[in-house]
């Protein structure tokens, strides 16, 4: 129940009720959340204090809203163990979720400073710009820029490309090119949501998104791409296993 002697805001007690609603499964993903008028009524709290609650929720991914329809609880965010070497089309097939992929840009392009670092290349050395939005159940979920050198795929044409990413790139690089992808090194951090971002992803001004960096090397220790993606923040999460060594 709400507490209104307590030194926690109103707004913020609603938020918790509402959160552990959904944590314990009391409300399902597409349930829809009781009016703002029904929670204030039944609460006894204004209904300002409410719309503070709920928008809070909406913009951490626990609701979202329709327009003339109401406000409904989310899907899951979709859990990635960082523990593994993962294509995006294995974490997908491993949650039941049909991978597609869009593919927005494929060339051939000279390797600027940065990412001849990443690939040990020189700059100027030809590389392979792919980007793509990756989806699930054709719902868009991060968009994908890879860096790959023209040397590991020789003599693609944007045809057999489009071919190619239309599936998994890991899964062409391994059974059809025989390369053993083995080591990555990854880096997330938290951005708001570009204008091209928020065109991709279905996004809203403002929304969060998850930028990951990803630097892969197969197993003789040749670099095997610099990835750059920007994944939905309320859509997806991070679990890291972690082990106190002492
Ligand atoms: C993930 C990684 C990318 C990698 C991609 C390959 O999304 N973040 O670094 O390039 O998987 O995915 P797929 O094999 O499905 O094309």
């Amino acid at each position: 129940m709400i507490d209104k002697n307590s030194p926690l805001p109103i707004y913020y007690q609603l938020e918790n009720k509402i959160r552990e609603m959904i944590d314990s499964e009391e409300l399902k993903p597409g349930d829809t959340l009781p009016s703002e008028r029904d929670l204030s009524e039944k609460y006894d709290i204004s209904r300002m204090t409410v719309r503070h609650a709920i928008n809070n929720l909406v913009h951490e991914g626990y609701l979202y809203r329709q327009k003339g329809k109401g406000t409904f609880v989310s899907q899951k965010k979709f859990e990635q163990n960082l523990h593994g070497l993962t294509s995006f089309t294995e974490d997908m097939k491993l949650r039941g979720l049909k991978p597609g992929n869009k593919l927005l840009n494929f060339n051939t392009i000279a390797a600027n400073e940065h990412v001849a670092k990443k690939l040990a290349i020189s700059p100027g050395d030809l590389v392979y710009k792919i980007q793509r939005v990756r989806l699930a159940d054709d719902n868009p979920i991060a968009i994908e820029t890879n860096y790959i050198s023209t040397d590991l795929l020789p003599d693609l044409t944007t045809e057999t490309m489009a071919t190619i990413l239309s599936g998994s790139l890991y899964d062409y690089a391994e059974s059809k090119l025989n390369l053993k992808i083995e080591n990555a090194q990854q880096i997330i951090e938290a951005s708001v949501a570009n204008d091209f971002e928020i065109e991709h992803l279905h996004l809203e001004d403002g929304d969060p998104i998850l930028l990951i960096e990803r630097n892969s090397q197969l197993s003789n220790g040749t670099p095997f791409e610099f990835v750059k993606s920007a994944y939905r923040a309320d859509q997806y999460k991070f679990i890291i296993d972690i082990k106190r060594n002492k």
